[in-house]
């Protein structure tokens, strides 16, 4: 099936797949990246979006960013924040090779201190970096979000290990449980979990408070 898909969707393009295939050879966990459907989807909601300016929390290998970029009008820019600083020259290798590089701001260090000193309103946050830490970032981001604003989250279902009792040491189970949670609960966003790949929720910034929403 997957192979059906990605034979009738919109190809990943060359710099896309010759990442992909450099992440597969030369990093450890490739699978992290978001890969030929996830990059598809991701460009499409910033093509129905058309946002000014994104925030991704967990760059990697640039793979996501690259793709949200390509449909990013001239004056969009994308702030990407990766702590892993030896992933800085793999990233920008394909950052400057990318026709959309100048839409591309990196950051290397730790979201929980780069974002308090981004001075932006967001249009778009993708969330896909520790999962210990999603809660945090959801509280560091969400004032930095429009009103009608889309928060994206990957890897919520977690390998399905949401469902079951975490064991204690299993600290990024019980990071993307309670992120659920806090999710699920949160009135000031509507909200839906795609079951696509390790779960995908996507998360919509109510434009008024509830009581004042139709
Ligand atoms: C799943 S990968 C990101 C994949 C990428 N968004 C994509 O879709 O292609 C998660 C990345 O988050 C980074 N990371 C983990 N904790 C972080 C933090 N506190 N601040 C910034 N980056 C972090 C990791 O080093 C890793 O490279």
């Amino acid at each position: 099936m997957n192979n059906y898909i990605l034979s009738h969707i919109d190809e990943e393009g060359e710099l896309l797949a010759r990442l992909n295939r450099d992440a597969h050879v030369n990093l450890l966990r490739p699978r992290m990246l978001s890969g030929h459907l996830q990059g598809r989807i991701l460009k499409m909601f910033c093509r129905m979006l058309c946002p000014e300016r994104i925030l991704e929390i967990g760059t990697y290998t640039g793979y996501a960013t690259l793709c949200m970029a390509e449909a990013l009008s001239d004056t969009g820019l994308i702030h990407t924040i990766e702590i892993d600083d030896e992933l800085e020259d793999f990233i920008l290798k394909y950052f400057n090779l990318s026709e959309h590089k100048e839409k591309i701001k990196l950051h290397i260090g730790d979201a929980l201190s780069i974002i308090p000193e981004l001075d932006e309103t967001f249009d778009l946050v993708f969330i896909d970096a520790d999962k210990r830490l999603y809660s945090k970032y959801y509280d560091l981001i969400f004032d930095k979000v429009r009103p009608g604003g889309l928060i994206i989250a990957d890897n919520t279902l977690w390998d399905g290990k949401v469902l079951e009792e975490p064991h204690p040491t299993d600290k990024q189970t019980i990071g993307i449980q309670q992120f659920n949670d806090k999710i699920a609960n949160d009135k000031r966003i509507e909200k839906v979990i795609i079951p696509l790949r390790d779960g995908l929720t996507l998360i919509w910034k109510r434009l008024l408070p509830q009581e004042h929403q139709l």
